[in-house]
């Protein structure tokens, strides 16, 4: 496969190179892509040297695969035209994933929707991805009525200069802000822009993608985002309401025979998630799986994964991988 990373230089870019490496992604020839400012930087894959290209260079190459991680405002303009050179994109940004015509996929939940004809595949927000993964085989055991989700996100969420802004901040030096705060000791109740209706952008994405993957409206999602100084993965709060009574035992042993997802709840011996051991992992952890006493029907967990790795990279390699299984390129 002739694969395009768009984005090569940036904080998913460079995980996506590792994770393409580690799994042994047929990779025939690569494209490393970035903005203007990195043309002719040298990026390693595999031990060899690749330099940076742009975009157009890259459209023009016509590769089989493009793996964009490079914004929103790129994947609008340049996905398409890779698209009608025949190139399969499969973006990260936030740009076609409530898009009606694509698909938007976590390869363990709905992969068998792609086709031929989808040539812009969407790949859900990172804290969307470690959520669905959780509640998609609980759904389909005992069907949820509403999830209330609080997020503690890893700065790593918002790309490297958030991580140069964390790195500044401890050594107590001045440099660019990515937040409009401090992150250092600070919590941010503030992920991605605030819309109209008082949540932000980031709070809307888990509820809306959440629907369009499980392919249900009627399940209700009220999301708080927080931005936390934390690197190694994104941590959620889960209040689940179900329509049917469940057993927490059931509950466990669904989520750990649900592929990719790896239960850690043992509170005799101190177990459960944390972002410093999901760190470099693929799958999503859960634990604290506890009934919510407050209200019948209804259960308590705690969801963590590496938003680079899950969350972004791995997930737009999976797809890829299920295009190639499937022939589907
Ligand atoms: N970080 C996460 O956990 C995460 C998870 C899911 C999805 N995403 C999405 O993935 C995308 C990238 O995130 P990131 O965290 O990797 O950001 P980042 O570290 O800031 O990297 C951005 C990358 O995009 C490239 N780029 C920026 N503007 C460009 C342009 N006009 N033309 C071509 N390339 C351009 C940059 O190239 P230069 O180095 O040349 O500037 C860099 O390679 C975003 O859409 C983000 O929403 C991120």
């Amino acid at each position: 496969m002739r694969i395009a990373v768009v984005g090569a230089t940036g904080m998913v870019g460079q995980v996506m190179l590792q994770v393409l490496a580690e799994r042994n992604f047929p990779v025939t020839e690569l494209y490393p892509v970035a903005s203007e400012r990195s043309i002719g930087k040298k990026i390693e894959f595999q031990g060899k040297d690749y330099e940076v290209i742009g975009l157009q260079e890259a459209v023009d190459i016509k590769p089989d695969i493009a793996l964009f991680s490079a914004g929103g405002e790129t994947s609008l303009e340049w996905a398409p035209k890779f698209a009608e050179n025949g190139t399969t994109v499969v973006d990260n940004s936030s740009a076609w994933r409530m898009d009606e015509t694509k698909k938007l996929v976590i390869p363990e939940i709905n992969a068998s929707e792609l086709t031929k004809e989808d040539k812009i595949i969407a790949n859900p927000n990172c804290s969307t991805i470690q959520l669905l993964m959780a509640l998609k085989p609980l759904h389909d055991a005992f069907k949820i009525k509403r999830v209330i989700v609080s997020t503690y996100q890893s700065i790593t969420g918002t790309g490297v200069k958030a991580v140069e802004q964390l790195e500044n901040e401890y050594r107590d030096e001045k440099g660019e802000m990515a937040y409009p705060y401090p992150i250092h000791k600070n919590a941010l109740p503030h992920c991605d822009v605030f819309e109209e209706n008082g949540y932000t952008k980031e709070e809307m994405k888990l509820t809306k993608e959440t629907k369009k993957i499980l392919g249900d409206d009627s399940v209700l999602v009220s999301a708080t985002a927080i931005r936390i100084p934390v690197v190694g993965g994104h941590s959620e709060s889960v209040n689940i309401e179900f329509e049917n009574d469940f057993d927490e035992a059931e509950v466990r042993k669904i989520l750990s025979e649900f592929p990719g997802v790896s239960v850690q709840d043992n509170p005799v011996t101190n177990t459960y998630p944390m972002p410093i051991y999901a760190e470099g992992k693929d799958d999503v952890f859960v634990g604290r799986i506890r009934r919510d006493y407050s209200q019948p029907k209804s259960l308590n967990m705690w969801v963590v994964a590496d938003n680079l790795r899950k969350g972004a990279a791995t997930n737009t390699i999976q797809i890829a991988e299920y295009l190639i299984a499937n022939k589907l390129v």
